[in-house]
């Protein structure tokens, strides 16, 4: 794969079954991202945004066609090859913030380290702590989810997804959950991070003002992927 490309999809096809009959929702449908970039994705309601993140991020295989991240194709993988892919690879972050109710603010941060292993206690905690300070939650570490505000929520699963040091964040609709000020205020913050880290971002939004501050807005439309504007 060129070197500069780090997602590249190739003749994608998708098709759930719905009552019997299918339901095609991505037919022969080509994709490349850059390192880097930071790409909207915009399209109706029930068009295939969220399944197009699901396929990215190895928790939904293509019914036909080829998924490339970097060196992995992984459409090809098995189940023990795609947990380690999503652990490695790619973090999400979801319009309904998704923490886990138990566990505090920095819980949460540190659970994407926990799970991998090989990483020293003092190196997690130490990350963990500066992800709470950099997303301006340093107040609230031991605070636990049913305690903050959405904004806050969501700012504890962007320092999350950056504690993963992913290549690649995707976002299904981060500020769908928010009103409009907190919305533009958590995602800012989001592509401040994504940006001084050189990370590649996904995002689905409905939010034009969102869309508008990405490199690309990539339009699902028709059963394909169009390019919207470069801007
Ligand atoms: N696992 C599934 N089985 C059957 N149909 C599905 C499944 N997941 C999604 N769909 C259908 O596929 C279409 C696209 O869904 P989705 O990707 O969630 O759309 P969007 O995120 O653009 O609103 C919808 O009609 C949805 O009902
Ligand atoms: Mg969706």
């Amino acid at each position: 794969m060129q070197k500069d490309i780090i997602i590249k999809i190739k003749k994608l096809k998708k098709e759930f079954t719905d009552n019997g009959a299918p339901l095609v929702i991505f037919e022969n449908t080509d994709l490349e991202i850059r390192h880097g970039e930071k790409i909207a994705i915009v399209g109706a309601s029930g068009s295939g945004k969220s399944t197009l993140l699901s396929l990215l991020a190895g928790l939904d295989k293509p019914t036909e066609g080829e998924i490339f991240v970097k060196d992995i194709q992984i459409n090809n993988l098995s189940e023990k090859e795609l947990s380690d892919y999503r652990n490695r690879e790619v973090s999400i972050i979801f319009q309904s913030f998704e923490l886990i109710s138990p566990f505090t603010a920095y819980e949460n941060i540190r659970a994407p380290l926990d799970i991998r292993g090989n990483i020293s206690d003092i190196e997690i905690k130490s990350t963990a702590n500066n992800l709470l300070e950099e997303v301006g939650l340093s107040g609230r570490k031991d605070s636990f989810p049913s305690t903050l505000s959405g904004g806050e929520k969501q700012r504890v699963a962007i320092a999350r997804a950056l504690a993963s040091n992913t290549d690649i964040i995707l976002a299904d609709e981060p500020t769908g959950s928010l009103d409009r000020k907190t919305g533009e205020m958590v995602f800012d913050l989001l592509l401040k991070e994504v940006s001084k880290l050189s990370k590649t971002l996904i995002v689905i939004t409905h939010d034009m003002s969102i869309a508008e501050k990405m490199d690309r807005i990539i339009e699902l439309k028709d059963k394909n992927l169009q390019e919207k504007t470069s801007v």
